[in-house]
């Protein structure tokens, strides 16, 4: 859906940034289908259990590398002991053109290969808590891709998870990236807000947000 309020591309901070809308109404399409056919397996979409007690809030499904808090295997031993699906040439292929729209630079994607994708699922209480993507052995940038109802992003520093902090909405196609000195940025979800995705995309409700990392393991 076009914006009747035009949202320019934001650089929040250096290596921080939301690109409102990359994604394409078809894009946002493939990605659901592509999100749905993972969600069911090799390792089927699951509440990840916390080290503490508890369940993360948010359903979530790996490629590539599979992320249990707090690192990465290749097989799921924290699920069903099954190898997680390759991760695809295509999402290379987007991530890179992602950092080129990010940072309005056409070397920008030149060897950037993430090898692992955490798509996360949001139904309408999930949120994720302010936190660090830092089980990467790598300083490569996040790619983070949102599809359905829009949330609130909270962005913050790289030294705790309180403020400063910035709020900014992530709608339905799109991108934000943080790389650079950003790249240990905390950030979270403290809502999403229901009903503001359009069906079109295949999803009916909820909130589908991808990120595309490089692990730096082998
Ligand atoms: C994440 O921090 O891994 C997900 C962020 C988001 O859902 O936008
Ligand atoms: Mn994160």
């Amino acid at each position: 859906m076009s914006a009747l309020i035009p949202r320019p591309r934001l650089v929040l901070a250096p290596g921080a940034v939301h690109v409102p809308g990359w994604l394409t109404p078809e894009q946002q399409r493939e990605l659901v289908v592509a999100c749905r056919d993972w969600a069911t397996g090799p390792v089927p979409i699951r509440h990840t259990e916390l080290p503490a007690g508890g369940v993360m809030s948010v359903r979530t499904v790996c490629i590539g590398w599979h992320w249990q808090p707090y690192r990465y295997t290749r097989t799921a031993g924290d699920v069903n002991g099954a190898r997680v699906a390759e991760f695809p040439d295509w999402l290379v292929e987007l991530g890179r053109s992602a950092l080129v729209a990010a940072y309005l630079d056409p070397a920008a994607g030149d060897g950037y290969t993430p090898d692992t994708a955490l798509i996360n699922f949001y139904d309408d209480q999930a949120r994720m808590g302010m936190h660090q993507d830092k089980d990467e052995k790598s300083t490569a940038p996040v790619v983070s891709l949102s599809i359905g109802d829009s949330c609130v992003f909270r962005f913050g520093n790289t030294t705790n998870r309180n403020k400063p902090y910035t709020d900014l909405e992530l709608a339905s196609g799109d991108l934000f990236v943080f790389g650079g000195p950003s790249r240990f940025a905390y950030h979270g979800v403290p809502r999403v807000l229901p009903g503001t995705g359009d069906p079109d995309t295949g999803l009916a409700a909820g909130r589908l947000n991808i990120t595309l990392r490089v692990t730096g393991l082998t």
